[in-house]
Parts: structure tokens; sequence; C-alpha cells
């Protein structure tokens, strides 16, 4: 099968297409042809090696994992002994985290995994898109936000696959939407659901005057100290982006009546993560969520995925296809 493969941490260019073998399931384990898998943030930090913290989950002095990519959607071919969950032809999605291995024609995932079955009304591509924007968007809103209809929030990073998928899921429930983006992005942010969009190079979205109940910085462009001044009482300020001052607000915070949060999605279980997984999929399948995508790209295109991603400027998600419909028909 062929994999998007890398030895050493740098540019774009050291990620390349290599042949390697099948690799077949083991007990309570199956085997996915990958019809999509997201390259994403997580993945050009494991690239590249930075920031530094990056090293300590993909490897100190060199990559441990080859194949990169976490985001995974396709077809079940192959399952292992004891597998009870799904079978072969299914159509599954999911993530397997920082082991990576997406980034190739078949991913071998335990069936206790973050995985869940596909709505046919689902493509794969925006399946992978879920997992790399709304997985994370859900639990930040839901969880570390406590959001509820009718309160303001504003989404910094609103097009990002994070944020766009803020922005959607906090439409959704009621709230008040405000996006920060850049020009490039207000029309797609405006149709996402924001009630309004202010564009970053205009205007600093931070500057008091309009008060949130929740400032979700996406892309950890803002700092708390800041954002405080636009926060309601009992406002909550979250962001995806760790820093030492953010891991120390988190716990002095709790004091006060403005408090700052920050989550991982990758240290979440794979059972709290699945029902938000069927939950997403669900709401995508009725057309209430629509995942943002960027680009999809082939297998052989995984070099220019990931310059893609470094621009920092992309709007939703990159995914790559490496089993592509025509070849499953063959
Ligand atoms: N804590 C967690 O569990 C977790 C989970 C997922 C991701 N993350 C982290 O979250 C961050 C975002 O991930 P992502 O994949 O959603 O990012 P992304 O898709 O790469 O975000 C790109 C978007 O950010 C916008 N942007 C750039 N600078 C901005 C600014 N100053 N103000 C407002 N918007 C700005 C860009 O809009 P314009 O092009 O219009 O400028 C672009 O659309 C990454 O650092 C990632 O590592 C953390």
């Amino acid at each position: 099968m062929r994999i998007a493969a890398y030895h050493r941490y740098g540019s774009p260019d050291v990620v390349g297409v290599e042949e390697r073998e099948e690799p077949q399931p083991g007990a309570g384990e199956m085997r996915v042809r990958v019809h999509a898998a997201s390259v994403g943030s997580s993945d050009a930090a494991g690239r590249s090696g930075t920031p530094w913290f990056a090293r300590l989950a993909f490897g100190l002095r060199r990559p441990k994992n080859a194949v990169l990519g976490s985001d995974f959607a396709g077809v079940i071919d192959a399952v292992g002994p004891g597998v009870t969950r799904f079978a072969v032809g299914d159509r599954v999605f999911g993530a397997t985290g920082a082991d990576g291995g997406a980034h190739a024609e078949a991913i071998i995932v335990s069936e206790r995994a973050a995985i869940v079955s596909l709505p046919d009304d689902v493509a794969f591509d925006a399946a992978v898109a879920i997992c790399d924007g709304a997985m994370t968007a859900l639990p930040f809103l839901r969880d570390g936000g406590r959001l509820r209809p009718g309160m303001r929030v504003l989404v910094i990073g609103a097009s990002g696959a994070v944020g766009s998928a803020a922005v959607q899921l906090a439409a959704q429930l009621g709230a008040e939407v405000t996006g920060v983006c850049g020009p490039a992005h207000v029309e797609l942010v405006a149709s996402l659901g924001a009630r309004r969009v202010i564009d970053y190079t205009q205007g600093d979205p931070l500057q008091p005057g309009a008060t949130y109940d929740v400032v979700f910085d996406a892309v950890g462009a803002s700092r708390f100290r800041r954002a405080r001044r636009v926060l309601a009482d009992r406002g909550r300020y979250l962001t995806t982006v760790p820093s030492w001052a953010i891991m120390l607000q988190q716990l002095t915070s709790r004091l006060g009546r403005r408090r700052a949060v920050i989550m991982f999605t990758g240290l979440r279980s794979a059972d709290a993560k699945r029902p938000d997984l069927e939950e997403l999929a669900a709401l995508a399948a009725s057309g209430r969520f629509a995942p943002v995508l960027e680009r999809v790209l082939p297998l052989d295109d995984v070099a220019e995925a990931h310059r893609i991603v470094d621009t920092g400027h992309k709007a939703g998600t990159v995914a790559i296809t490496p089993v592509t419909q025509h070849q499953e028909a063959s």
C-alpha cells in the first residue's frame, strides 16, 4: 500500500509517498481503507517538530512514527478476531490521536478507538473535517464555555478548522455569534451563521465596547489578560493553544468572576469522543452542520497539503484522499 511518510523533522518537503506492506488486523482490530484524512495543525507540528513540546508526543530527536494523520474516514475491509461493533463494508470515521497512521491507503484501528459509523449522507472528506474541527469545537463550547441559547460569543479564528465549526455549532445552539477573521474570509464566516464579523486587519476585536459571555480563541491570537476586558461577569475565555500563562490562569481565574479555560482534545478518552462524533455526524447528515473544506488533494500532493496548513490562513480543513472511489471500484 502507499503511505505518506517522513523520517526527520522539517519543511513540507520531508514528507513523501512510499510503499509499505499492507498491515493485517490483530484481535479486536480492524483495517480501514482510508478514503480521506485531514492534514491539520497537529500534523504540521508533528512534521516540523515545532513548537518544542510537540516532540514530547512525536519523538524527541526524530519522529517515532513515519506516518502522520489522526483523522480518517473510509471503509472497513478486514476485521480481526473478536471484533463485534463493526463489520467488513462498514463506512466509518474517527481519530487515532497522536499515534497517527491515517496518511496511508489503509490504517489499523482498535474497535475501541474513537471510531463510529459514517452516515451515507456524509462524504468522507466532510467526515474528516468533523474530526479536525468540530470534535474540538463542540466540547470547548459545551463543557468549557457552558454555552446556552442567547449567550453572546466571540470566536477568534472563525474561519479555521476549529473556528468555522465553532461558529456553526454556537449559532445552531441559538447563541449570538461574532466571528473574527481576515478580509478574505469575512463572507464565509457570515455565511456560517455569525451575526457580526470583525476583520482583524480593520479593528481590534478586544477593544472595550461589546461584551461577550464566551470568548473562544480557536487560533491562539489573543491573551486572557486582554480578552477579559470584553468578558461579561461570569464570562469564560477559552483557548485551544497552550502557553505557560494560560495554564496558570486556568488555575488562578477559578477564584475570580471571569474564567480562563484550556482543554486538550487529544487527552479526551475514546469513550468521551464517540458520542460527540455520532452527534456531529447526525448534524452533518441532516444538513444542520456543514464542515468547511479548504482543499481536497490526492495522496501524491501531501507536501502541498502541509504547505497550505503552514500558511496559517486556510479556511476549514485540508484533506487528502489516499484511496479514491476509482481505486476502490477496480
Ligand atoms: N487544544 C486542543 O485540543 C486543540 C485541538 C485542535 C486544534 N488546536 C490548536 O488550535 C489552533 C487552531 O487550529 P485550526 O486547525 O483550527 O487552525 P487553522 O485552520 O490553521 O486556522 C487558520 C485560520 O485562522 C485564522 N487566523 C489567523 N490569524 C488570525 C488572527 N490573528 N485572528 C483571527 N483569525 C486568525 C485564519 O483566517 P485568515 O486567513 O482570514 O487570516 C485562518 O482561516 C492550532 O494551534 C491547533 O494546534 C488545539
